[in-house]
């Protein structure tokens, strides 16, 4: 069913590099955009309450659930979705380390693990402190610790975590 006129809204987002400007319910969330109206259905929806991860994006370099944030909440914004971080004939570090290293088996949360994969090691990177972060001052390293309190939000029914946690450990490596 189409929503009424005065609860639709003009939405500029660039998604994966290319501008897109699209009338929205301004209900929608991010997810639901990416899905259903920008068919960019590699982000998954798992349990759309911000439990799971499975549809976490990265937005103007920062991870978020798009499942909690409404489209026209970002309103110009840059989103990267799975589907922007590399392609079958050109994998992501990431991805190819979550290949190499069985980092899945249904592969139904591996979208928002890889984003959020991504972004935590950015955030390493960066030195943005983390529960488990027991030294502020030092370079901060990317320790199993560290990623696994990081990854916390991602859940893997088919408990794919440890193999996670060795691409990451892979790529933060390199
Ligand atoms: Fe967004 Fe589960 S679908 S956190
Ligand atoms: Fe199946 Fe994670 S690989 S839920």
């Amino acid at each position: 069913m189409t929503a009424p006129a005065d609860t639709r809204m003009s939405v500029q987002l660039t998604v994966n590099g290319t501008e897109h400007e699209i009338e929205l319910d301004t209900r929608t969330t991010l997810l639901d955009t990416l899905r259903e109206h920008l068919k960019l259905t590699g982000t998954k929806k798992g349990c759309d309450h911000g439990q799971c991860g499975a549809c976490t994006v990265i937005v103007n370099g920062e991870r978020i659930n798009s499942c909690l944030s409404l489209a026209v909440q970002h309103q110009g914004d840059e989103v990267t979705t799975i589907e922007g971080l590399g392609t079958p004939d050109n994998l992501h570090p990431m991805q190819a380390a979550f290949v190499k290293h069985d980092g899945y088996q249904c592969g139904y949360c591996t979208p928002g693990q890889i984003c959020s994969a991504v972004s935590v090691l950015e955030e390493i990177r960066k030195g943005v402190p983390s529960h488990v972060t027991d030294d502020l001052t030092g370079t901060m390293q990317a320790s199993n610790m560290e990623m696994r309190e990081r990854m916390s939000g991602n859940i893997c029914r088919c408990g794919a975590y440890s193999n996670i946690a060795e691409a990451m450990a892979e790529v933060a490596e390199a």
